[in-house]
């Protein structure tokens, strides 16, 4: 992308400030932001009110992955309305500590108005950005995002600061969308592409290898199309509504899509 990384943030935070206002769930890209109950396990939204559950805009299940324990402190990267910290809640209990963060402060105003809602006094939304974190180093356990890190101009430098604040030790368990071979120039250029989660995938290779500079050890990227157990109807033929004429059908399922990913900060 030829665009200056102030103007895919300005760019980002626009499009996710207009879905916050209109409470609109999902992005509608190649495998962005899937409902509810294609991407969590029914149980793990159990007890969520309907219309908290229904604001996901993410590719995946980050929770699961996670494999969370009670007393944990877990950081949630580009929180949205703040579902996956709600339900990294219930899996941490009252000893554990949830921070979101997210750089639209719609998504953060609405974030804190549900975590009322649901009475949960170990959730908190901070208003920043990936690229610097407003978190101490050497701090958090489980870092958790979902369908985020896509829309980030340098994924090195959030990638780095998200290697900062891990504890050594510590576990990034993160859905996001990926490629498998080149996108078209014109999707690779294109500022709405970009904010619906596709013009700035990285490819699988290059997500692994800016992993393995950042210092991350073993590293699994999953992509979530080619998963057996786990592929069905809604992540084979996804919705979408990008350029809907110029982007084929065969690159959104093919080219295009979740991946579960994980990594551990080394331990000291
Ligand atoms: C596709 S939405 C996903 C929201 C949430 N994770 C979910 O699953 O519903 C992307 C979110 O990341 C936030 N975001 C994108 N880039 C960011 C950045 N560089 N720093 C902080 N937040 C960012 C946006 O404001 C938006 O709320």
């Amino acid at each position: 992308m030829s665009q200056a990384p102030d103007k895919l943030h300005d760019t980002v935070r626009d499009y996710y400030a207009e879905r916050a206002r209109n409470t609109d769930s999902c992005c509608s890209s190649a495998q962005c932001c899937k409902t509810k109950n294609v991407i969590y396990p029914e149980d793990l939204l159990a007890d969520v009110p309907e219309d908290i559950a229904d604001f996901s805009l993410g590719c995946g299940d980050p929770i699961t992955l996670a494999c969370l324990e009670a007393g944990q402190t877990v950081l949630d990267l580009g929180s949205g309305g703040g579902l996956d910290c709600f339900l990294a809640a219930k899996k941490v209990g009252p000893t554990g500590q949830i921070i979101g963060i997210d750089m639209t402060p719609e998504m953060i105003e609405k974030a804190r108005a549900s975590a009322d809602r649901l009475r949960l006094e170990n959730v908190e939304f901070r208003h920043g950005t990936l690229e610097a974190l407003p978190v101490k180093e050497n701090t958090v356990d489980v870092i958790i995002s979902n369908c985020v890190i896509n829309l980030a101009p340098d994924k090195h430098e959030v990638l780095t600061e998200a290697f900062r604040v891990l504890t050594p030790g510590g576990k990034l368990a993160i859905s996001d969308i990926v490629t498998q071979g080149p996108l078209p120039k014109e999707i690779k250029e294109s500022l709405a592409a970009w904010a619906e989660c596709v013009a700035g995938a990285l490819d699988i290779n290059e997500y692994t290898a800016v992993l393995e500079e950042v210092g991350f050890t073993n590293i699994e990227i999953i992509p979530v199309y080619f998963d057996p157990e786990t592929v069905n109807e809604a992540v084979t033929e996804p919705e979408r509504s990008i350029d809907p004429d110029t982007i084929p059908q065969e690159m959104l399922t093919k080219t295009v899509f979740s991946a579960r990913i994980s990594a551990y900060k080394p331990e000291e």
